[in-house]
């Protein structure tokens, strides 16, 4: 197995939020740059940076208006080349977030677009007639207030399409000159050495072609997502989905060696879709937010381990998220004392692994008071709880000002935590008991034992608060075996026939010493996991 990022950890930084090397309270490239040391000593392979170019920041650089560029706020072109020559030095990858389904309303194309109906931009964007009594075409929704997702330009008569904010209007694939101008942006940064692209809301980007209504949701209750009214048919995953994976992978393998993350919020069999066939691959990894969006618990834990491994179709390559920018920390929703056995979890499970910024640290979600709140879903659906600013908090450091992130008397753009004193990477360093040393030596485990990268992996048990879980074939000297205590209460587990009488802990996450192994069973302590190997 040679490709990279089979093997690869991928560390997820929301650049805003990582370390902020010009005092200006927000993160920048040259702050990533310096933090490299740190990522390298924890054993990570690839960063994917959250967006950087140009954007007046209506959504914190998912609305972009120039592509090949970065935002001042962020750097320059020049800091990303040296960002990516020093990454490539520290043996790091380098992954950028492309945001293909739309652009600012302040892009030059947009403003050309908007200029007029005979502009040769016109179609570079959903632009549609109003209904015969002036009201939206259809009746899509907006992700981020359940509005229509239609805006009336009154100076030309019709009305845009903007799944997300009015300020990020949608670009029309389905156009030639889009799909080559957009794909050459791919190409731009391919070409500077990025290795690859983590694909924004991917199974977004082909619309219906015919525009059809989407059927309204008969379970949508008051106080749910108000843009879950309608269930999203003609909007998401359609069938033309297919053909966009498809531009995206060939344009990376016009290179060597980059891979494609499709972001997507699929059951398993339809993301397995995603990955294409052997004639027609798509995506390399078309991201699993399975745990992200259903419960912590052994049995649902254990069937989805058991669903993944039987749709990732043969040419195809698992992978597994716990937390992003966009959702509550791991530690948050499945609860702090759980927070370890998700990360023995992710970095055990057959698949590539990406740690959310922070996460490694044990970091929770932190509570943004009102007079604090940035976030532009949270702004238009208050209330509802889908804020995303407690999620993308400055990274901790130290204990020192504001966790280290910015300098003293410089407010840091999202408040760093109270707890920030007692958590972070530096005191965490120098606790070997600490999360963040238990998470470096699971990257470690799993670099020196090629199990964990490329053995099978097999549910043996998951009733009750504990899933079992097989790496490699029984009675081989590589298996290994994963267990997970989800109850806050000690746990006793039978072992498998060749683990009986021969079972030795590689790692428990208490990060402690010896532990009482019976013969044919073990005993787990309240929320704790354990990776054990067969005695040699
Ligand atoms: C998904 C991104 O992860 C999220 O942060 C963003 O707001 C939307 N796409 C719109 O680009």
């Amino acid at each position: 197995m040679t490709e990279w990022w089979k093997r690869a950890i991928i560390y997820h930084i929301y650049p805003r939020s990582f370390m902020d090397a010009s005092g200006d309270g927000i993160g920048d490239l040259q702050g990533i740059r310096q933090r490299l040391d740190y990522l390298q000593w924890l054993g990570i392979d690839a960063i994917w940076i959250s967006p950087v170019y140009p954007s007046p920041m209506a959504d914190f650089g998912y609305d972009v208006t120039d592509h090949c560029d970065i935002d001042p706020m962020f750097g320059s072109v020049a800091d990303m080349d040296d960002l990516i020559a020093e990454a490539h030095r520290h043996s790091i990858k380098v992954i950028l977030d492309f945001v293909p389904n739309h652009t600012s309303n302040e892009h030059p194309w947009f403003l050309e677009s908007k200029s007029s109906r005979d502009n040769p931009k016109r179609d570079w964007y959903y632009w549609k007639d109003p209904k015969p009594d002036g009201s939206p075409p259809n009746n899509w929704l907006s992700r981020f207030d359940g509005k229509s997702a239609w805006k009336w330009d009154e100076s030309t008569g019709q009305y845009y399409l903007h799944t997300f904010l009015e300020e990020q209007p949608d670009l029309n694939w389905r156009n030639p000159e889009v799909k080559e101008a957009m794909l050459d942006i791919l190409r731009f940064w391919f070409r500077r050495g990025v290795d690859g692209f983590r694909v924004d809301v991917s199974y977004r980007v082909m619309k219906d072609a015919g525009f059809a209504d989407n059927p309204i949701n008969p379970d949508w209750k008051p106080g749910m997502d108000p843009s879950f009214r309608v269930t999203e048919q003609n909007t998401k995953n359609t069938a033309d989905i297919h053909l966009f994976n498809r531009w995206i992978r060939e344009t990376a393998d016009e290179f060597e060696d980059k891979v494609t993350i499709g972001e997507m919020n699929l059951s398993l069999p339809q993301l397995a879709r995603h990955y294409g066939s052997p004639n027609w691959p798509e995506f390399h990894l078309p991201f699993n937010f399975r745990l992200i969006f259903s419960a912590w618990e052994a049995r649902n834990v254990g069937a989805l381990i058991t669903e993944f491994e039987a749709t990732v179709p043969e040419h195809g390559w698992p992978n597994w998220v716990l937390s992003n920018h966009d959702q509550p920390r791991f530690g948050t929703r499945a609860g702090r004392e759980q927070a370890r056995n998700g990360y023995l979890f992710l970095l055990t499970v057959r698949g590539t692994p990406t740690i959310y910024y922070g996460d490694e640290l044990g970091m929770q979600s932190v509570p943004v008071p009102q007079d604090k709140v940035q976030d532009p879903w949270e702004l238009l659906s208050p209330g509802l709880g889908l804020g995303r600013d407690p999620v993308r908090t400055p990274m901790r450091w130290d204990a020192g000002p504001n966790a280290g992130f910015c300098p003293a008397g410089t407010e840091p753009w999202l408040p760093v935590g109270d707890d920030a004193v007692a958590l972070n990477a530096e005191i965490s360093k120098q606790d070997p008991a600490s999360m963040l040393s238990m998470v470096k030596t699971l990257i470690r485990l799993r670099r020196t034992h090629e199990v964990l990268v490329s053995g099978s992996c097999t549910v043996l048990s998951s009733t009750g608060d504990v899933l079992q879980y097989r790496r490699g074939e029984p009675d081989s000297d590589s298996t290994m075996l994963v267990l997970l205590n989800f109850s806050p209460e000690e746990k006793s587990a039978d072992l498998p026939a060749d683990f009986q009488g021969s079972a030795e802990i590689l790692l428990s996450t208490e990060m402690d010493g010896p532990h009482a192994l019976r013969n044919s069973s073990v005993v787990l302590r309240p929320n704790e996991g354990l990776l054990l190997r067969r005695k040699r």
